[in-house]
């Protein structure tokens, strides 16, 4: 009973987290639009803040439930199964699922570090006082924090994929609508992925400058 009530709760906080995804992105991608725009976005969300406040409390909530709820999950079946398998049977689980644990430490790794660079400003303190789109696009010249970005997505495509199947399953769909709901979740991260890729990329081969 635990158990699915822990597995509900992941999975909401799983979709929520993608639908801060989705918005998160909409507003990155405004860095086509150039300088402007993309400095504009965040200022007129800070003269919102009881909104700006509201939406950080449910997301750092939404953060922690999913961590919480998959530390619990992953002790009980550890519980459930005390002699360990002889032999690892991982041929048939897709490489999702066995990154998953693996995964979402680097997406927390990653949010650590992506709130140290461009909310808090430590990583390139000789940056931190210009405006949020040059800093943006100096940091994103540095091929290493570009190429841990793009990295970090890989693990995050692999993380939203495997985890709308897990919420089909959960949620108990019928077969048709798990394997619509399985597809669209495929498509959404290959879109999401894409589309947070191509902003290091597209900075570090200097399609988007200062
Ligand atoms: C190329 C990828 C990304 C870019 C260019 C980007 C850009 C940004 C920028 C510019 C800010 C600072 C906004 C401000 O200071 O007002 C920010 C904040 C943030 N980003 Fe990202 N982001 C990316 C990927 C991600 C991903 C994948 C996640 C989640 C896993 C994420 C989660 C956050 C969070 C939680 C904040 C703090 C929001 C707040 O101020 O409350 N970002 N991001």
């Amino acid at each position: 009973m635990a158990s699915i009530s822990a597995k509900i709760l992941m999975a909401l906080s799983g979709l929520f987290l993608m639908g801060f995804l989705l918005v998160h992105l909409l507003g990155n991608l405004q860095i086509y639009a150039g300088p402007e725009v993309f400095n504009a976005y965040p200022e007129t969300l800070r003269h919102y803040p009881v909104l700006l406040w509201t939406a950080r409390v449910l997301l750092i909530l939404a953060f922690t439930l999913h961590i919480l709820t998959s530390i619990y999950l992953s002790t009980k079946n550890k519980a459930a199964r005390p002699v360990a398998y002889a032999q690892k049977h991982s041929v048939q689980a897709s490489l999702a699922s066995r990154t998953m644990l693996l995964g979402g430490l680097v997406i927390l790794g990653f949010l650590l570090f992506h709130l140290a660079h461009l909310t808090w400003r430590w990583v390139f303190p000789e940056y931190a006082a210009l405006d949020l789109y040059t800093l943006t696009v100096l940091s994103f010249q540095n091929s290493l924090v570009a190429a841990f970005y793009v990295l970090a997505q890989v693990f995050l495509a692999l993380h939203l994929s495997h985890g709308f199947s897990s919420a089909a399953q959960t949620l108990s769909l019928t077969r048709w609508c798990a394997t619509t709901f399985r597809f669209a979740g495929y498509a959404f991260a290959l879109a999401i992925t894409l589309g947070y890729v191509s902003i290091p990329v597209s900075i570090w081969l200097g399609l988007v400058h200062a």
